[in-house]
């Protein structure tokens, strides 16, 4: 009989977002009035339709499909010239950044390159593993499953090295005092919507460079970045070719949650050592792992995500940006005039809220659900150093989000 892999018994409980779901539903079902009234500020999934550009160019990717001249099969494994093209000269060349195409791997979004990314790095804890904390789940479940860590305590899971993210450090973690080999960050950051400044980012990849670390570098939110002062990317900073991938998505400018797509970046400079301990080139093993387990995203979907380069696609883009900033800076005023310790929501879709009177992070999810219908995320649910927060997110509606912040005040007025 086979054997499982018993890593994912360690995992302490469902994924966070499904959990969230899944609480969701109950209360619907037990409140069928109450639950039609929801308004789901949970997830961060985007609410508005596909940019024309990009519904453009997928409508005439399908018809050419359907035409025996124009079909086209599998796609390259790492994605067409015509879309690495323009990421590379948009996303980089544009900015003063060396990136080359053939540098950029086309995937199905950046939640799965950050896990899949574990398959190039040894298993089995041997690895120092540096995840900040709260952090997006993924990094830490994924880390689980290869067998990075050891049980689940109190204290989270033994083996990673957890890096606080606190209100006193601006949600910034400080330089670990032991030395790590992978290290994940996320700016804008998710979950509490803060940001990293260029001095702090060039820390980090000091700090990478002198102990041989790789950061993990996530930008999924990047297109939220409207302050020219703030680091678009880590190779603005001198050095992080040679110590930083760069994991980018289309999901969040683009609105491609249901689309999906994204990509990666991994520079040629990039090496880690064998067990004999040589210097291995990270590239070609990326290559390697790429073309034998994934072939390629549709032709259809990589076509819609080039139109997001266009003149008009870039505008359009632009303009889903203003209009969930926009959104983000009613739920920021909103809370902060309830007199709410409220963070991000600037340069981020996410705003990060302590929660009143002490409430833990689920009593407050309770709280808001069951009095104002309004679905959040527990910071708890994103590490220990959440507890106590809320998260509520910005990919709604307008009307939607005006009534939000109408409900927490009536909420807060009732409470008074
Ligand atoms: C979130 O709400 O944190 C994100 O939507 C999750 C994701 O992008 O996978």
């Amino acid at each position: 009989m086979p054997r499982i892999n018993d890593h994912y018994l360690k995992l302490s409980a469902g994924y966070l977002f499904p959990e969230i779901a899944r609480r969701v539903q109950a209360f619907a079902d037990h409140h069928p009035e109450a639950g039609r009234r929801i308004i789901r500020c949970g997830i961060g999934d985007v609410t508005e339709p596909l940019p024309m550009a990009a519904r453009d160019a997928m409508h005439e990717a399908v018809d050419e499909l359907g035409r025996r001249d124009t079909f086209r099969g599998y796609p390259p494994p790492f994605g067409y010239d015509f879309l690495r093209e323009p990421i590379a000269q948009i996303d980089f060349a544009d900015q003063g950044l060396d990136i080359q195409p053939d540098e950029i791997f086309i995937s199905d979004g950046s939640k799965c390159d950050c896990g899949a990314i574990l398959d190039i790095f040894a298993p089995n804890q041997q690895n120092r593993i540096g995840i900040t904390d709260p952090v997006y789940p993924v990094y830490v479940d994924t880390n689980v499953m290869v067998g990075n860590t050891g049980p689940a305590t109190d204290s989270g899971y033994e083996g990673i090295v957890y890096m606080p993210c606190t209100a006193e450090n601006n949600f910034v973690p400080k330089l670990p005092d032991q030395p790590l080999d992978l290290i994940y960050l996320c700016y804008p950051n998710n979950p509490t919507g803060s940001m990293i400044s260029r001095a702090q980012l060039k820390e980090w990849v000091d700090y990478a460079l002198e102990h041989d670390a790789i950061i993990l570098y996530d930008v999924a939110y990047q297109a939220f970045i409207q302050d020219p002062e703030l680091p678009r990317s880590i190779y603005e900073i001198d050095g992080a070719r040679k110590c930083a991938i760069e994991f980018h998505s289309f999901s969040k400018n683009g609105g491609f949650t249901g689309v999906r797509c994204g990509y990666t970046v991994c520079p040629k400079e990039l090496t880690a050592k064998d067990a004999k301990g040589n210097d291995v080139e990270l590239h070609p093993l990326w290559q390697r792992r790429w073309s034998t387990k994934f072939n390629g995203v549709s032709y259809i979907t990589q076509r819609g995500a080039a139109a997001l380069y266009s003149n008009a696609g870039r505008e359009q883009v632009q303009s889903l940006i203003d209009f969930y900033l926009g959104n983000a800076a009613i739920l920021r005023d909103g809370c902060k005039a309830l007199g709410l310790d409220t963070y991000g929501g600037v340069n981020a879709p996410y705003v990060w809220v302590r929660c009143p009177d002490g409430v833990d992070s689920w009593g407050m999810f309770d709280r808001l659900l069951h009095e104002a219908q309004i679905v959040t995320t527990p910071g708890v649910g994103f590490g220990r150093c959440g507890e106590g927060y809320f998260r509520i997110s910005a990919f709604n509606s307008r009307e939607n989000v005006e009534e939000v912040v109408r409900r927490m005040k009536a909420m807060s007025a009732q409470a008074v």
